[in-house]
């Protein structure tokens, strides 16, 4: 126990000192861009910490980077790839963590090292991973051999297994892992969509009430997911009072520059989980300025599929609304 508190505060202090690097790089980007750091060393994660980076990708992130996908039904390029890629030009481990760091906390063209896979698939949407999820992951993908075929089927019984008899996961988590696993549905069909067909034909893959909850713990917990905003497009969204004055404090956190934090409610039966849900530039050709952002076509389906819509005149980084996770009281 005491030694896992001290991995997690060396995580803490690695995660510090890579932002700080993470910081400087981005002021001096053009003139140090060649010129390597001395990066400290990141702490020996232990086989629990590594399990559970294995854990975060399969929930988050094999939607869309599916290891089994082929050629035709993939949304993103394979982690394999990508792995490759980020090997290429930084070896080491110091070096691979920070640039999974600038990427899934800031995905743009700037900040990609294949350009390539954003003309294909689209700009990747921002996951909600804190600092030290990410960090999991990256030394996750770093220190196994995901490159091997058959990687996946091998490894996958044996990290579940240990991550699940180590850890017990707490409701707020539990919810959270529940919206992150439906947005990546949605994120992928809708990724899908907008490049079969474009912006104004992928317009009702933006609906939730499609998308089963085939999660294992979602059903055994009897959870039901919904989408809802103080500013909505479908009328079946709209936030109720206690939603309201969650969207409310979570929008004055933000303007004082704090993080968004879910929060959990108890009630006699259930438990319902509030998750934040933040808009990026993908978003904005269906949310965001009338003019300026959505195009004409566009905003004429948007019109006739939605006549009171709430749901424009939106920025990149705001809260576009939230997830509402409510499951049952084991
Ligand atoms: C909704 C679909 C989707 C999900 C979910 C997703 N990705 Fe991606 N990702 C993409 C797409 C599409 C690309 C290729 C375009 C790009 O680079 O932005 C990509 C590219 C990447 C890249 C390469 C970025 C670059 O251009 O240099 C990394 C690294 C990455 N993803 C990591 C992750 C991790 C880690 C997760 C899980 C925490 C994740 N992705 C979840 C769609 C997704
Ligand atoms: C292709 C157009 C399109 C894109 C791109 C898009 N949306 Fe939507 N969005 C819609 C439509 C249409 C609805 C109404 C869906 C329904 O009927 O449930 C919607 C509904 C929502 C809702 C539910 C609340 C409401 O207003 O009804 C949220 C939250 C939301 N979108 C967030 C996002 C975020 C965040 C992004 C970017 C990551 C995004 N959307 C990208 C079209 C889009």
């Amino acid at each position: 126990m005491n030694s896992n508190k001290n991995t997690h505060c060396q995580i803490r202090q690695t995660i510090c000192f890579l932002l700080f690097i993470t910081l400087f790089f981005f002021s001096c980007k053009n003139t140090e861009k060649e010129n390597p750091y001395t990066l400290m060393k990141i702490p020996e994660l232990n086989q629990q910490d590594l399990a559970e980076g294995f854990q975060l990708l399969q929930n988050n992130c094999f939607s869309c980077h599916n290891p089994n996908a082929t050629e035709e039904t993939k949304a993103g390029p394979t982690m394999a790839a990508i792995k490759n890629q980020y090997m290429k030009s930084h070896p080491s481990q110091e070096e691979f963590v920070r640039d999974y760091l600038i990427f899934l906390n800031n995905p743009s063209e700037e900040n990609s090292k294949m350009p390539e896979a954003i003309t294909r698939f689209n700009l990747m949407p921002k996951m909600s991973l804190n600092d030290e999820q990410i960090l999991k992951v990256a030394m996750y993908l770093y220190s196994s051999e995901i490159e091997n075929p058959n990687w996946f089927e091998k490894q996958y019984d044996i990290e579940k297994q240990k991550y699940q008899s180590n850890t017990s996961i707490s409701p707020i988590e539990t919810g959270q892992e529940i919206a992150l696993k439906t947005k990546g549905v949605l994120g992928k069909n809708l990724l899908e969509a907008l490049n079969a067909k474009g912006t104004e034909n992928a317009l009702s893959f933006c609906s939730t009430r499609a998308i089963p909850l085939t999660d294992s713990m979602a059903i055994a917990l009897h959870a039901r997911i919904k989408r809802v905003s103080d500013k909505n497009r479908n009328p079946e969204n709209k936030a109720n009072e206690a939603e309201l004055a969650y969207i409310e404090s979570t929008k004055m956190a933000i303007a004082r520059g704090d993080k968004p934090k879910p929060q959990l409610t108890t009630l006699d039966e259930v438990q319902i989980g509030y998750y934040p849900i933040m808009t990026n530039k993908m978003c904005l050709q269906c949310h965001g300025q009338v003019e300026a952002d959505i195009s004409s076509s566009t905003l004429s389906k948007i019109n006739s599929l939605y006549p009171d819509d709430l749901a424009t005149g939106y920025s990149s980084d705001e809260l576009r609304g939230i997830w509402v996770v409510e499951m049952d009281k084991k």
